[in-house]
């Protein structure tokens, strides 16, 4: 396990060594594992996330001109003006929300110096890019003098989701900068994306969370998640005339549908919808056997949710199709899905805690004799959202 650093009373030293003054604030923001509800945010779905312990930290600063600097661990230094185009580069989604927030009246469009660096891996599924956008929004606000309290995280989150599928150009829904903004320790959030309706639920003790990284990559700006984005728009377009009444969105769509749906759509998009709307279903069914701690119904439920991904929405590969698999033959896994995007990056397990001989250590060693490489596997806990470390 990578346990997370804790940036608490750190001095904001990298960044003084990177711009030659003392960062004005530190914030700091979690990852995100999406337990169920895996493309379904931007139909206006179900999703139900939990904010991780793995976290990306910020150290911010404004300047008295409009240009923007940023100095990552990760990724490197990256400079622009304020409202230059967007990049392509990792300092677009601290543009995207600085110009967001300045438009919403929250901060001055002003130039500023950041420093980054991050416990997420990138391109994993695990949501450092919103994590980036959190964390910058909190540091940008607090810096202007302003603060975003409880009750407004979820604004907090829809600026960055605007941020992201505006500026930056990924056309993402509200999943990862809603877990991130406003997520709650020991719980996961069953949320309603087109409103915003949102409750929390505990994760019962004894559950682990698991992640284990594929090691394969991607990037949500390769066009294949605009592509789902646009099919998924273009199948409501003919749903609303196969169906006959008004729709605004996929997640009006329910199971009694789909027999009137295959008719009307040709193969690949009735399968794009027959996944959003079986997998808003189990997300329903998924909190309800959370709720109940009931440990058989939710390992059902993500199988059978990985399943759609793979078979229906063709967003997984071939190292999650291998790693589920293998995860339900394990004592002691309660249930395994990729999370994420997909096509890349991390899987989740939900595994019973103390269960003796230890049941990742199985995953693992199956994975590596089929791959010749270990994934890296993080244990975490469903964990708090994004927050100011200084000022407090
Ligand atoms: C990415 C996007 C999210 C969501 C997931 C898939 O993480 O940023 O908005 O669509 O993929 O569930």
């Amino acid at each position: 396990m990578t346990a997370p650093r804790n940036f608490d009373g750190a001095d904001g030293g990298n960044f003084e060594a990177a711009f030659g003054v003392p960062p004005a604030v530190l914030a700091a923001a979690p990852g995100r594992v999406n337990l169920i509800g895996e493309h379904t945010d931007y139909t206006g779905g179900w999703v139900l996330p939990a904010a991780i312990s793995l976290e990306l930290r910020v150290a911010l600063r404004y300047r008295d001109d409009l240009e923007v600097h940023g100095v990552s661990r990760e990724t490197g230094a990256a400079e622009a003006l304020l409202r230059a185009g967007a990049a392509g580069d990792w300092l677009d989604y601290p543009r995207g929300v600085a110009l967001e927030l300045a438009a919403a009246g929250r901060i001055p469009a002003r130039g500023f110096d950041l420093q980054v660096e991050s416990d997420l891996p990138s391109g994993a599924g695990l949501s450092s890019s919103a994590a980036l956008a959190v964390a910058t929004g909190l540091a940008l606000a607090a810096a202007a003098g302003g603060r975003f309290r409880a009750s407004e995280r979820p604004e907090l989150a829809r600026i960055c989701q605007r941020a992201e599928s505006g500026f930056v150009g990924v056309p993402c829904g509200m999943l990862d900068p809603y877990a991130i903004a406003c997520g709650q320790p020991g719980r996961a959030t069953l949320l309603r994306c087109h409103d915003l309706r949102a409750s929390t639920i505990v994760v019962p003790p004894g559950i682990g969370i698991a992640v284990l990284d594929t090691g394969v990559r991607r990037d949500l700006r390769d066009g294949r998640f605009e592509a789902r984005t646009r099919e998924c728009a273009e199948a409501l377009e003919t749903a609303r005339a196969a169906l006959g009444r008004p729709l605004d969105r996929l997640e009006q769509v329910n199971a009694g549908d789909l027999p009137a749906l295959e008719a009307a759509l040709d193969p690949v998009p009735f399968r794009r919808v027959r996944h959003v709307v079986s997998e808003n279903e189990r997300v329903r069914r998924f909190a309800d056997a959370l709720a109940a701690d009931d440990r058989g119904a939710l390992g059902r439920e993500m199988y059978a949710s990985h399943a759609s991904l793979r078979d229906d929405y063709d967003a997984s590969w071939p190292e999650a199709d291998f790693l589920v698999e293998r995860a339900r033959g394990v004592a002691g896994v309660i249930g395994a899905r990729m999370t994420g995007a997909g096509w890349g990056g991390c899987c989740l397990a939900l595994y019973e805690d103390g269960t003796v001989p230890e049941p990742l250590s199985a995953l693992v060693a199956a994975f590596a004799a089929e791959f010749g490489r270990e994934p890296r596997v993080w244990r975490t806990q469903a964990g708090p959202g994004a927050r100011l470390v200084s000022p407090r």
